[in-house]
């Protein structure tokens, strides 16, 4: 079937979560984590998903503004700046204002001039993703913004994916579903969308039942994917 719906995870694909870290550690007042900001969002990163994971499996849900708390709580004291109130205070306002990575508005543009569904599917909770998709201006280019508070249950949990085909009344296989988290992609494969990994940093393929049909280095070949 040809693709008529491009669907697209938020944290990592479309959005640098890297970027709130890599901007306090530039601010004068937040000197103290110029040598370690990456550790710290990498940290930051995998301790919210791991809580997603383990809050999905255990029926345990909350919202992904609480998980990306938790992460962020365990990470700063994991790297010795437990307890900094004004750090923690910056990073979470960060995160509302994350950087898109720069091939995103053309490449959301090019789907939309080909006649593309276009939409986010993400952990995010609807707020979150508003301020990240209003602070990248890409709000004109995508069709929806879909959450998993809808269903309250985290990714790979096929409820979530369950809300595309709800939106756009689209067959699986009439979706082209991009994810950067290699797991979320395998997931999304096992499905029955199409699917294409984004892996910027050329991890090694996650070892799962599924594996993504397509992996890219970013997102520019998207558009050309998707038409094949
Ligand atoms: C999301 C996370 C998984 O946006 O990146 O759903």
């Amino acid at each position: 079937m040809p693709i008529t719906t491009c669907i697209f995870d938020a944290y990592g694909t479309l959005f640098d979560v890297a970027s709130a870290a890599r901007q306090a550690a530039a601010e004068p007042d937040f000197a103290r984590i110029r040598d370690d900001w990456q550790t710290l969002a990498e940290h930051w990163r995998l301790k919210q998903l791991q809580y997603s994971w383990l809050r999905a499996v255990a029926d345990a849900h909350c919202d992904f503004w609480e998980v990306t708390q938790n992460g962020l709580d365990w990470a700063l004291e994991k790297t010795g700046h437990g307890g900094d109130a004004p750090l923690r205070e910056r990073l979470l306002q960060l995160y509302w204002e994350l950087g898109a990575y720069p091939e995103v508005p053309q490449m959301l543009a090019q789907l939309k001039q080909a006649g593309m569904n276009t939409a986010i599917l993400s952990n995010g909770s609807p707020d979150m993703l508003q301020g990240a998709v209003d602070s990248a201006g890409i709000g004109g280019v995508l069709d929806k913004t879909l959450s998993v508070e809808t269903v309250g249950v985290f990714k790979p949990d096929a409820r979530v994916y369950d809300l595309v085909g709800t939106a756009f009344g689209c067959a699986r296989d009439d979706v082209l579903f991009v994810s950067s988290n290699g797991w979320d992609a395998a997931a999304a494969s096992g499905y029955g969308f199409a699917t294409a990994w984004v892996n910027r940093a050329g991890d090694p393929v996650d070892r799962l039942p599924w594996t993504p049909a397509h992996i890219l280095s970013d997102l520019t070949g998207i558009p050309e994917l998707a038409a094949r």
